[in-house]
């Protein structure tokens, strides 16, 4: 949550910083800001400050025309210590405005140094835990520290929790040092200009080369060029690698939001998870990454999948998969609750975590937990470089491309195929027959069409949108579904809440006797998963229950349903059991889509929220 963009080079720095925290807004955006170092003549070079509560688009219409010079650093930020607000935003500075820094994450001893520091005469400006390291530099420089290096790593060693920062000196007007603890920090290597960011997204655009921070690694930036060193100043070697990522990929082009683009990108991000996986002589998946000999894969007696949010529900629809494909048990469970139970970490386990950004703190946590008790996981991930990525002894990339909307759409689908994909391997080293696996293969090859198919059947019915606008206009939205609809079903509750703030909840068919049924009326909307599957006719008398107490009902089926089930059916194109979820998903993304729109709501940012989130 929050992102950072530094830039040092002979270009003015605002433009630069501005266009990637405009990038990075997805992380975070109740207020943002920036600070450069200017000069002007034969004067010593000065900093400039500006910030403002609200949106990056705010700070740039409030810049003025002589806001010029670099280095500078940005910040877009997502509270935790104070209210958003101009005085919270970052940079913050020192209490001369020689210092400015921007900050990731959370300092946790910054009460007892914010006593400190005001005891010794500091006056502060702000609510924020990141204004301390201001200061903590400043006085390090009073304290005799050489350069910005020395006076970085002496404020640092005082901090405890976590953080990615930039900080900037006017009195070093050639670089910014940055340090990384938890938080991601990367470092992008342009033409004698450098760049800093929290996320490679902000840097689409400038440069393909990035090097990447360890944890209690630190890195000064100049025009020409970076080191690497450690809190103790040993200099750490690192090369840049190379991001496969595009400018097309994360630009919003012709569509009205990201989500709607990146829903409509599906076809596209199958296709990329799919490309080179499929053995069509064998029946079965390469998966390269996945560092597991066959003897290896055979052996697994268990498979744990961990993740948060909608990555959590595509672990539970990847965990039937691994069963339904492989018959080893699979369970999934949200990686938040996995980490704090002490859990039991078994030898003969694999353990899968999940994340599209690959730097949720929760998966981290559970990730280097089970390491530590000599656990063996792999990764499903989007962010390729990213902590989690880096983490894992192993894994699968998605590649579904920069995801900008906060609310995860082509990620979801794509960890899905991936899911498929282990499945696929899993099986076929083990018991699956070369026909089922041939089976799950054509199934796979059909899906970008078949999403197609579900996109431009909307554009020509809007069907979705319609009914969208309708069950908007109800504070309360059921979601159900059975076995494979029960995720999907959960997912599809996720997107519709998140980004239309409309409450809705996702049970299981079956349990809706047990609690839900009671408040089953005309006002209460449900949305049904009814596959053409062997449980469809008990999805048929689940919906009879609903219909005998008068509940509207939306279903998403393989064929029409009669209106004494539905009062409306979205028919969406069948494929293999196993694999109609995915299909089954993108009608509720574009349903929450549409409620977002037809609600006003701010679609690619909902309220409160953040793509990343990089905090407990
Ligand atoms: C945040 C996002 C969700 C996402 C979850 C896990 O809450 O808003 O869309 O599912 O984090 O993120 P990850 O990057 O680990 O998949």
């Amino acid at each position: 949550m929050c992102g950072i963009v530094g830039y040092v080079g002979a270009q003015d720095a605002a433009p630069i910083l501005l266009e990637g925290l405009g990038r990075l807004e997805y992380r975070g955006y109740d207020s943002a800001g920036v600070a450069v170092v200017h000069r002007t003549g034969k004067g010593p070079a000065t900093l400039k400050v500006r910030k403002a509560s609200g949106r990056v688009a705010d700070l740039a219409a409030d810049l003025p025309a002589r806001f010029k010079g670099a280095p500078g650093i940005g910040h877009t930020r997502w509270a935790t210590h104070g209210e958003p607000s101009v005085a919270n935003a970052h940079p913050h500075t020192d209490m001369s405005e020689r210092i400015a820094v921007v900050h990731n994450g959370i300092i946790e001893n910054a009460d007892e140094l914010r006593a400190k520091l005001t005891a010794d005469g500091v006056e502060f400006t702000s609510q924020t835990d990141t204004e301390t390291v201001a200061h903590l530099v400043a006085a390090a420089f009073a304290n005799g520290a050489a350069d910005l290096e020395q006076a970085v790593r002496t404020a640092l060693k005082q901090v405890v929790g976590a953080y990615g920062i930039a900080v900037l000196d006017s009195e070093h007007p050639d670089r910014i040092v940055v340090a990384r603890n938890g938080s991601p920090v990367l470092l992008g290597v342009g033409e004698r200009e450098m760049f800093v960011a929290s996320d490679v997204s902000a840097l689409v655009g400038y440069t393909r080369q990035v090097v990447y921070l360890d944890d209690g690694e630190l890195a000064t930036i100049t025009a020409t060029g970076y080191r690497t060193f450690t809190l103790d100043d040993r200099s750490t070697a690192k090369q840049p690698s190379e991001v496969d990522w595009d400018v097309v990929g994360a630009e919003i082009g012709d569509h009205a939001h990201y989500l709607v683009k990146e829903i409509a990108e599906q076809p596209r991000s199958i296709e990329r998870a799919l490309r080179g996986r499929l053995d069509e002589r064998f029946s079965t998946a390469h998966l390269g990454g996945l560092n597991l000999t066959i003897r290896e894969a055979r052996e697994f007696k268990r498979v744990k999948i961990l993740g948060c949010g909608s990555a959590c529900y595509a672990g539970e629809l990847g965990a039937q998969l691994i069963e339904d494909l492989a018959r080893v048990p699979a369970t999934s469970e949200s990686a938040s609750e996995f980490r704090y139970r002490n859990p039991v970490v078994e030898p003969d386990t694999l353990y899968v975590a999940v994340s599209q950004s690959g730097e949720t703190v929760d998966t981290l946590a559970a990730v280097q937990e089970l390491q530590r008790k000599g656990g063996r996981v792999i990764g499903i991930i989007n962010v390729v470089g990213s902590t989690i990525a880096r983490q894992v002894d192993g894994g699968i990339y998605i590649h579904a491309g920069p995801e900008m909307s906060v609310a995860a759409t082509k990620s979801f689908t794509s960890t899905l195929i991936a899911f498929a994909l282990l499945a696929l391997h899993l099986g076929r080293v083990r018991d699956l027959a070369p026909t089922e696996g041939r089976r799950i293969i054509d199934g796979l090859n059909q899906l970008p069409a078949q999403i197609e198919q579900i996109l431009d059947e909307e554009k020509r019915t809007g069907l979705i949108a319609e009914t969208a606008a309708e069950v908007a206009q109800r504070s309360s939205v059921l979601f159900i579904g059975r076995r494979r609809g029960w995720p999907v079903a959960k997912e599809g509750a996720q997107k519709f809440k998140e980004v239309s703030y409309v409450h809705a909840e996702a049970y299981a068919s079956a349990e809706l006797k047990h609690g839900p049924l009671a408040l089953v009326s005309p006002e209460l909307p449900t949305v049904a998963c009814v596959p053409d599957d062997d449980l469809f006719e008990k999805n048929v008398s689940t919906l009879a229950e609903i219909r005998a107490r008068k509940g509207p009902v939306v279903a998403l089926a393989h064929r029409e349903l009669s209106t004494d089930l539905a009062d409306r059916t979205i028919v969406v194109p069948r494929n293999e059991p196993e694999l109609d979820p995915i299909l089954m998903s993108v009608p509720l993304q574009l349903l929450a889509y549409h409620a977002a729109v037809a609600l006003d709501r701010d679609v690619d940012r909902p309220r409160n929220l953040a793509k990343s989130v990089t905090v407990e």
